[in-house]
């Protein structure tokens, strides 16, 4: 008997660019694929961050480099996508967090701006370059569980995070036949500079842990593992998905 060999989660020969990498779950997730054999180009805007990621990652036997990169300005986003990625992974992101009715537009647009538009032109360019190149890819945003359920003054983050999710929706249907993939990871409440204010608050502690069903916060490695796995092969019949690392927080 032959049997089945599985694909496999080696990334050994690819290219990946990770956004948001200066910090929490982009440089977790950084560090993932280029431990998993990807060269990883290191983007964010904090330079020296990036720099220091990139000499750690160096020190462990990983393949990395970093590039400056505000993904508010398309220039940017263009730049960094001149040569084609095997793998994109954007994982920049904020958060200004406010009751509906008290949102400043300057809040909305600069939740949007980024969460939504930048990750929107950077999956077109990141397709692109997937599409020139003949061999396809997979696009991974860091989205939320926010995209997926409400949660409390948060109505400009569910906002963008929902429109992730449907974003990449569409762009699979458009992109499949170019064998690019495209996919959310939806991390519930993970300890980073993004989420300090909200751990800080003790009623908004009670309701993380409330809700979060396997009793614990997450882990910047807790999403690694889905990270790899979104990027490799072993993941290669699954587009315009999320894969949700939310300890059961949508389960109910
Ligand atoms: N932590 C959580 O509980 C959680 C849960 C669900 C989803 N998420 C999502 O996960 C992603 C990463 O968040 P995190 O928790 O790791 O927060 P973080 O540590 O604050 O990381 C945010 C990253 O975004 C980058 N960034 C922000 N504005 C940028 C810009 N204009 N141009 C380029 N890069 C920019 C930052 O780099 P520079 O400042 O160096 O530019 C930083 O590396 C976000 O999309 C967030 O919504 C987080």
């Amino acid at each position: 008997m032959k049997l089945p060999r599985s694909p496999g989660f080696d990334l050994s020969g690819k290219r990946a660019l990770v956004t948001g990498a200066s910090s929490g779950i982009g440089l977790g997730c950084a560090a993932a694929l280029s431990e998993a054999g990807a060269h990883v180009v290191c983007a964010a805007r904090r330079r020296e961050a990036l720099d220091e990621a990139v000499a750690t990652m160096a020190e462990q036997g990983f393949s990395g480099e970093a590039a400056t990169l505000d993904q508010t300005n398309l220039d940017d986003i263009r730049d960094v996508m001149q040569d084609p990625f095997d793998i994109v992974l954007n994982s920049a992101g904020l958060a200004r967090h406010s009751k509906a009715l008290e949102t400043k537009a300057e809040d909305f647009d600069a939740v949007m701006n980024i969460n939504l538009r930048s990750a929107y032109f950077l999956s077109t360019e990141a397709a692109r370059g997937m599409m020139a190149s003949g061999k396809g890819g997979s696009i991974i945003h860091i989205s939320s569980q926010m995209g997926h359920v409400g949660g409390i003054e948060r109505a400009v983050y569910c906002a963008s995070k929902h429109g992730v999710e449907g974003m990449i929706k569409a762009m699979a249907i458009e992109w499949g036949k170019d064998r690019i993939r495209i996919n959310t990871i939806c991390p519930t409440f993970i300890r980073t500079a993004l989420t300090a204010s909200t751990f800080d608050d003790p009623d908004k502690h009670a309701w993380i842990m409330e809700k979060i069903k396997l009793d614990r916060v997450g882990e910047i490695e807790d999403i690694m593992g889905a990270a790899v796995f979104l990027a490799s092969d072993a993941s290669a019949m699954i587009t315009g998905t999320s894969l949700k690392v939310d300890g059961g927080w949508t389960a109910e």
